[in-house]
């Protein structure tokens, strides 16, 4: 006090007047700017908002230009409102998050920075063992978690899978694939890859099967009497056809068959002594995941120097058992 009775009063209110523009009265500044945030799946992140400013400011943050409201329970202010925590952050926090200080005093000051969810790549379906039809369409689910999201590739028994217009990877990351054929059986996995990390499914099998298919019909045959004819029939399909003979559509009894099975071919040879014209079938029957199939191929055996009526005559009538001396 003994210092201001030596200052002119004049002087006094005009030092008062600039203190309280200069020092007392400011717009609010942002000492500390937001920054980008990583953070990792159901980790607390946090903002941090520093203001300086007098008389002291507002501050009040925005996630996406839309406002956070103080009693917004997803949201914990702390530091007069100058720290933002997001407990346990998902994938659903990522944004652009802002703070605005505002004392009325001057613009307020304004600073925003990006959450961004860190998370390694998660399997969290695995695809499943899988049996289709050959020509069908099959389709493979890997549905994965991660951030950013993972990119997604499948191999097939260690090579990638090559993409073409028949095989595709689905924006979810199931791979599909069109008209499947024999050579698209084997064991797959999704690969699921993103900048934290990688993850692998479980490995799952494609099986194709197929019907039933005669690759070699019998052929037709003429020969002397009681000559002995081979038949031979062969069929693949998956699972592996069964091959039976047939002799004017009745089971034989007298005949023996060999049968071979040669990679995915069955190979079935009929072997019968000719003593009457007759009509030779092969039937090949399996069981897929489609259902059953037969399918069948005949071949006529015919007995040369029998004259033809003859031979009619033998066909029509049903087919008796052969007694020596009968012809
Ligand atoms: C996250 O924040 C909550 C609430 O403030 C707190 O209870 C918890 O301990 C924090 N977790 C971590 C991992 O910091
Ligand atoms: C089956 O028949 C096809 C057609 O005649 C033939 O090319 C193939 O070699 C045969 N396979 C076997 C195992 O007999």
């Amino acid at each position: 006090m003994k210092l201001l009775e030596h200052i002119p009063l004049l002087q006094i209110l005009f030092l008062a007047q600039i203190s309280s523009v200069a020092s007392l009265q400011r717009a609010p500044k942002i000492t500390t700017l937001l920054e980008t945030v990583d953070a990792l799946l159901d980790h607390n992140a946090t903002f941090i908002c520093e203001v300086d400013s007098d008389p002291p400011a507002d501050v009040s943050w925005t996630r996406n230009n839309e406002p956070i409201r103080y009693y917004d329970s997803r949201y914990i202010t702390k530091e007069n409102g100058q720290m933002l925590i997001i407990p346990n952050v998902k994938d659903s926090d990522n944004g652009e998050y802002c703070c605005i200080a505002n004392n009325w005093i001057g613009q307020p000051a304004k600073s925003c920075g990006a959450l961004q969810l860190k998370m390694k790549p998660q399997i969290k379906r695995h695809p499943m063992d899988i049996t289709m039809l050959v020509d069908s369409k099959a389709v493979l689910p890997c549905v994965t978690l991660g951030y950013p999201k993972p990119d997604i590739t499948w191999i097939k028994d260690e090579d990638l899978v090559k993409l073409s217009d028949r095989v595709t990877i689905l924006d979810y990351g199931a791979l599909k694939i069109h008209n499947i054929r024999k050579e698209d059986a084997g064991q797959y996995r999704c690969v699921a890859r993103n900048s934290f990390g990688i993850a692998f499914s479980k490995p799952v099998t494609i099986e194709v099967q197929a019907p039933a298919r005669i690759l070699r019909v019998p052929k037709e045959k003429r020969v002397p009497f009681g000559t002995k004819v081979s038949l031979e029939c062969n069929a693949t399909g998956n699972p592996t056809p069964t091959l039976t003979w047939l002799e004017n559509g009745n089971t034989i009894s007298e005949a023996s068959v060999e049968e071979t099975l040669v990679g995915d071919v069955v190979l079935s040879v009929l072997h019968v002594e000719v003593k009457q014209p007759a009509l030779y079938t092969c039937l090949a029957t399996n069981h897929h995941s489609g259902g059953a199939n037969t399918v069948k191929a005949t071949a006529r055996v015919t007995v040369s120097g029998t004259s033809d009526l003859f031979k009619h005559a033998r066909l029509t009538f049903p087919p008796k058992p052969y007694r020596p001396g009968e012809i």
